[in-house]
């Protein structure tokens, strides 16, 4: 194999698990097992999920070696059971998981100087499943960090460099701060096969209308202007089904936002509740809220399509800041496959969920990796989905 690839991926599992385990190392076991969220798994099943999927690709699939146990396919399995049910399964402890994942590190370095990934093999040319599996990581990395903001009583150690970067300009509630882009056939997604997911596949032209979108993404400052402006009180700004969400939910504002008598807002940023940072990027809100809030500032939520041709004009002059690193960006658009999609190397990864049940989100957070960090990225969740490190900017028509 080429040093290049392998020195890569031995570095990207390196990072990777360095991360996994700073991040867990403060937590008690008790914390660990604990489920804070129906919403989210209790963080020791993400951990040794973390090492079944490496076991899985890294050594099952890529050299044949045996399951350490044949149990774990079940147990393990994120489609089998949601996260809401994990706490009863028959999930490893502490002590055992952390076992578990370092063991099959170990035999995956000690299995990476025999593989060719120079090869004919898709799987492994490039190093492909090897960035699959680094990425993995890194994405259970950034869901254990939403796990982490949901536990209240928890001061991790790390958290005070946990949060968006300031955005530099800032129109208020109007469009003013909002760039041109012209229309014309645009290029969408990627061809490149190494450490590139299925769902960014194949390279495509769409035509795009010529648009204007937010220079930076929506800031806490406009934001609160929507929420102090009675937008959570105005059935006209909501689509149907975003009322009745917030209707059943019951909420005012973000999550994590309060606001107690006549004081101004505040938030709660991993245990510490803290003066609302006015020029940082509004997160953890849903789609609907986003949704809103566009339809009260006489605007849209940009199209996936929209999304990706202004982040391919970064570093031109006039292009919009800030569009990938800092938060996921809701766009209008629901997850599909790209024109000539082929699932690889499994249909789990994204064409279970194509359909229009799920949001697209572009960008990557400030609590994504720099492998996950690039324009064609696509995430997916649900419209009604908080706990995640999500904001958005506002499009409008030429
Ligand atoms: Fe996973």
């Amino acid at each position: 194999m080429t040093v290049d690839t392998e020195s890569r991926v031995e570095a990207g599992l390196e990072g990777a698990r360095a991360r996994t385990l700073g991040l867990l190392a403060p937590i008690a076991d008790a914390a660990l097992v604990d489920q804070v969220s129906p919403l989210m798994s209790p963080l020791v099943w993400d951990l040794a999920h973390i090492g079944h999927y490496e076991e899985l690709w890294l050594l099952r699939n890529v050299v044949g070696a045996a399951p350490t146990n044949e149990l774990f396919d079940d147990v393990y399995d994120a489609f089998k059971h949601p996260r809401r049910d994990r706490p009863s399964l028959p999930i490893l402890g502490p002590p055992e998981a952390r076992a578990f994942v370092a063991g099959v590190r170990k035999r995956v370095l000690d299995a990476l100087e025999m593989i060719d990934l120079d090869g004919d093999d898709p799987l492994l040319r490039h190093g492909f499943v090897y960035g699959m599996v680094v990425q993995h990581e890194h994405q259970h990395d950034e869901t254990m960090l939403a796990t982490i903001q949901l536990m209240k009583d928890f001061a991790h150690p790390d958290a005070a460099g946990w949060h968006p970067a300031p955005v530099e300009r800032d129109a208020g509630g109007t469009n003013e701060g909002m760039v041109a882009v012209p229309g014309g056939s645009s290029v969408i997604g990627t061809d490149e096969h190494a450490w590139v997911y299925d769902n960014e596949r194949p390279r495509h032209e769409v035509d795009v209308a010529p648009f204007r979108i937010d220079s930076t993404p929506v800031t806490n400052r406009q934001y609160r202007a929507f929420v102090e402006d009675g937008g959570y009180d105005d059935a006209r700004l909501w689509s149907a089904a975003g009322w009745d969400w917030h209707q059943d939910a019951g909420v005012e504002a973000p999550l994590f936002w309060r606001r107690e008598g006549g004081s101004d807002w505040s938030r709660r940023r991993y245990c510490r509740r803290e003066e609302l940072p006015l020029d940082e990027p509004v997160q953890h809100i849903c789609w609907h809220e986003a949704d809103a809030f566009a339809t009260w500032r006489s605007a849209r939520l940009p199209t996936e399509a929209e999304w990706e041709t202004a982040a391919a004009r970064d570093g031109e002059p006039g292009a919009p800041q800030q569009m990938v690193g800092n938060v996921w960006e809701w766009t209008a658009t629901d997850f599909a496959g790209y024109p000539g999609f082929v699932s690889f190397p499994y249909r789990e990864y994204s064409e279970v969920f194509f359909g229009p049940e799920y949001k697209v989100l572009r960008g990557g957070s400030w609590a994504s990796d720099a492998s996950v960090r690039r324009a064609t990225f696509r995430n997916w969740d649900y419209p009604i989905r908080r706990q995640i490190f999500a904001g958005f900017r506002c499009a409008a028509d030429a």
